[in-house]
């Protein structure tokens, strides 16, 4: 097999910033340029003080450790393709949002440009290896791309090596895998590939935690894993339904069904709803891929994870207005939280923008508070998910606070959309003394002790628990 020495990254967002971050800080030997066609990004990534473009808690450490000696940010796309003999596509793959399959299959037009350069540029082999999340079978159209357009002489070997990293943890994911997953042609020539990107992998990866299947399997398994996982968010959120509607408590079914080996602990919060770039993603390429495949009753089996998440967020947002009187027209309620989940600045399909759409839609006023998402971000969201609202509008209509306290400042509702520690450690008697009475608290994210809540006098909604 080839020995690496030189690996590009297209793509320096969430996951190829972080995740060739850290092969650079455990193969020094290995020289690795994460490249990107946007300036402002790169230049974060290069910047003096580390004010880095994603906030990932320890990624800072990383970079500190091999910016400048093995680790480089570049727009020089061309030369870090000529120069690698391993390049990773670690680009954007969205839900398409028009023509032939809009809303649900997935977007390729950059992993397709981002080869067509390869294909474009490249003057001698190179294993090119998918990390963006992709349908099934889309090493073939890569293969083809880069057959059609190369060099004589060039060969490529395609591998897929899906990213499992959950952001908020993405360092730790990165430094101790469950698994490493590898597919390749199952030929000599795809075995060598899988074997040089496999030795990367061997600098700190034990060697029983690299999986090398075929291409076809690694793909799909991103999307089942992608999948399965959303699917015990929405089982789990589907029983908190039956509990409110019943007086169960949902911690302590969730805790008793986890119980079982078979069934597992992990992953069993009932919350608001799941958010993030990936899961509903995911789920719809799956949908689209089985739909594509005349497969309507699997099709119809994944898309309810996705329908009931819909269901989630919407019965939040109704428990809100049903009990504050069932209005909340000019009423003030802050929302404590932007970022899909808590340790990162991430907002892609945050729950919170749902949430605040339906304030918004019932003219109530909402104050906003999260540690990491800046302004301009939120401002960004609540646009693009208000596009009947000019923005001058919804800047009347919601305002951003600079502290959890200043947020909750005469308000009569609080709602938490992200599980921030912070908030569980915030003085609750002095919201409670600053906010206007009856004092509601919504905990979408079931991390509050609501006990303790009503004795200061709150008035508490939990989800998954009956109202007391
Ligand atoms: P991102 O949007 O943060 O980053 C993608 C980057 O690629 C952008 O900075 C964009 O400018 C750049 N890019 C696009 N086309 C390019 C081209 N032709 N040449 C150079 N640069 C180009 O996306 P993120 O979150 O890093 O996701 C990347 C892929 O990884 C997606 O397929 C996603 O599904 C997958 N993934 C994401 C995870 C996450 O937690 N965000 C986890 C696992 C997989």
């Amino acid at each position: 097999p080839v020995k690496v020495k030189k690996i590009c990254c297209i793509g320096a967002g969430y996951v190829g910033g972080p995740t060739c971050a850290v092969i650079a800080l455990k193969c020094p030997q290995i020289q690795v340029t994460i490249v990107d066609l946007n300036q402002a990004r790169i230049d974060a990534w290069n910047s003096p003080d580390f004010d880095l473009p994603i906030y990932e808690p320890g990624l800072v450490d990383v970079v500190k450790a091999s910016r400048g000696r093995n680790l480089f940010f570049s727009t020089d796309v061309d030369k870090a393709i000529q120069e690698a003999e391993l390049i990773f596509v670690s680009v954007n793959t969205p839900t398409k949002k028009t023509g032939v399959g809009a809303g649900f299959g997935a977007d390729l037009h950059y992993v397709e440009s981002a080869t067509r350069r390869i294909a474009a540029v490249a003057q001698n082999s190179k294993i090119v290896v998918e990390k963006s999340t992709v349908p099934c079978r889309t090493a073939e159209s890569m293969r083809t791309i880069l057959e059609a357009n190369c060099k004589p002489g060039c060969r490529f070997d395609i591998l897929s090596n899906p990213e499992f990293l959950a952001e908020g943890t993405a360092i730790q994911d990165l430094f101790s895998p469950d698994r490493v997953l590898i597919g390749s042609l199952q030929t000599q020539e795809g075995k060598d590939a899988c074997g040089a990107l496999a030795s990367v992998y061997a600098n700190w990866v034990p060697n029983g935690r690299i999986l090398t299947v075929g291409l076809w399997s690694s793909e799909l398994s991103k999307l089942a894993a992608n999948a399965m996982l959303a699917q015990r968010i929405s089982s789990i959120n589907a029983l908190s339904a039956i509990c409110e509607a019943t007086g169960a408590n949902i911690d302590e079914v969730s805790h008793a069904v986890g119980y079982d080996s078979r069934v597992g602990s992990k992953f069993l919060r009932a919350s608001v709803g799941f958010g993030g770039s990936c899961f509903q993603k995911d789920i719809l390429n799956l949908v689209y891929l089985s739909e594509s495949l005349h497969l309507p009753e699997v099709a119809a089996y994944w898309r309810q994870v996705v329908e009931l998440n819909e269901y989630q967020k919407s019965r939040f947002s109704k428990t809100v207005v049903d009990t504050l009187f069932n209005t909340i027209t000019g009423k003030h309620i802050t929302v404590l939280g932007f970022a899909f989940k808590a340790d990162t600045g991430d907002t892609r399909e945050s729950p919170a923008i749902s949430l605040i759409r339906d304030f918004l839609a019932e003219r109530a006023y909402v104050t906003i508070y999260d540690p990491k998402v800046d302004a301009e971000q939120i401002w960004q969201d609540l646009a693009e998910a208000n596009p009947n609202l000019p923005l001058e509008l919804i800047k009347k209509q919601v305002t951003l606070a600079p502290s959890a306290l200043e947020a909750c400042k005469n308000k009569e509702a609080v709602v938490i959309a992200t599980e921030w520690k912070e908030f569980k450690e915030i003085d609750w008697q002095v919201v409670y003394d600053n906010m206007t009475k009856p004092a509601f608290v919504f905990d979408g994210r079931l991390i509050l002790d609501a006990e303790k809540l009503r004795k200061i006098g709150f008035r508490v909604k939990v989800i998954g628990r009956g109202s007391q």
